[in-house]
């Protein structure tokens, strides 16, 4: 099989990558059944990538109803080291309006119906994940942006994403709550990608798009699947340039992750007492 170094994960409003050459689509099935999609896989700029739209191509899979396993695993049997993931979230701070960038460096679980590892029966491990975002991966993501020098649009560094469970979004009590601990932004999605790509050894960077003030902001309407929608369709464009131009610099200064090696001192079952 073709292994591919890069991959990207797309979210609501990101379904494909326009600018992919040379596509091959690849139909995968992993220990934990097949993924949201099948991976896409293509040339950008004379590398080749995977994309998969998270939530597959029709947006048919709910969050609390995505594969994750699969998604991660069938990303680890293309040989991925690096996850490039493209997100819809709601803003909880003022300063960071719709539309705006986010690379969140923290995150804080809410979710409560997913499996976000693949230990268990058998074998025991945990793995770090104080720092849960591959600090080179951000900082990459975080140079492209300023690179491609959009105007109106601000590119916050850090902060913290909250996942929810979903589907139905917050309410005013709880959006109100993320705030008091200081979150930036809220989405569904990626603190569960980002535990098992640490369990895969994959280095995992969130690029988060601000679709929407949630429904806290008194000076704005309540979060709507219209809005979000609408808000995407504006920077999904800013996203694919944004996703080309950080593989490009992986590319040019290809770095080790901590991700890389995270199973390394995480693995309490003896191994030769695995079953
Ligand atoms: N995705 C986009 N906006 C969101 C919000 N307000 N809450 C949760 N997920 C979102």
């Amino acid at each position: 099989m073709e292994t591919v170094k890069i991959g990207i994960i797309g979210g609501s409003g990101l379904y494909k990558m326009e600018a992919l050459e040379d596509v091959r689509e690849v139909s995968l099935d992993t220990p934990f059944g097949k993924p949201s999609d099948n991976i896409i896989v293509g040339t950008l700029d004379g590398t080749r990538v995977a994309f998969l739209a998270r939530h597959g191509r029709n947006h048919h899979l709910l969050p609390t109803e995505l594969p994750f396993r699969a998604n991660i695993h069938a990303m680890k049997q293309l040989g991925v080291e690096y996850i490039i993931s493209a997100s819809a979230v709601g803003s909880l701070q003022a300063e960071i309006k719709p539309l705006d960038l986010v690379i969140p460096d923290q995150f804080i679980d809410r979710t409560s119906k997913r499996i976000a590892t693949f230990f268990g029966e058998g074998i025991v491990a945990h793995v770090g994940f104080g720092n849960p975002v591959c600090g080179n991966l951000a900082d990459t993501l975080a140079q492209a942006i300023k690179n491609l020098d959009f105007p109106d649009i601000d590119l916050h560094q850090g902060g913290t994403y909250i996942c929810m469970e979903g589907p139905a979004f917050s309410t005013i009590a709880e959006s109100n709550l993320y705030r008091s601990w200081g979150a930036s932004v809220i989405g569904m999605t990626n603190l569960t990608e980002a535990k098992l790509a640490r369990e895969a050894e994959i280095a995992y960077a969130t690029l988060a798009l601000v679709t929407d003030y949630d429904c806290w902001n008194p000076d704005h309407d309540h979060v709507t699947v219209e809005t979000v929608i609408n808000n995407l369709h504006q920077n999904a464009t800013n996203a694919q340039k944004i996703i080309r131009e950080t593989v490009k610099l992986i590319v040019a200064n290809p770095f080790e992750s901590e991700a890389h090696s995270a199973l390394k001192t995480s693995i309490f079952t003896p191994l030769d007492k695995a079953p």
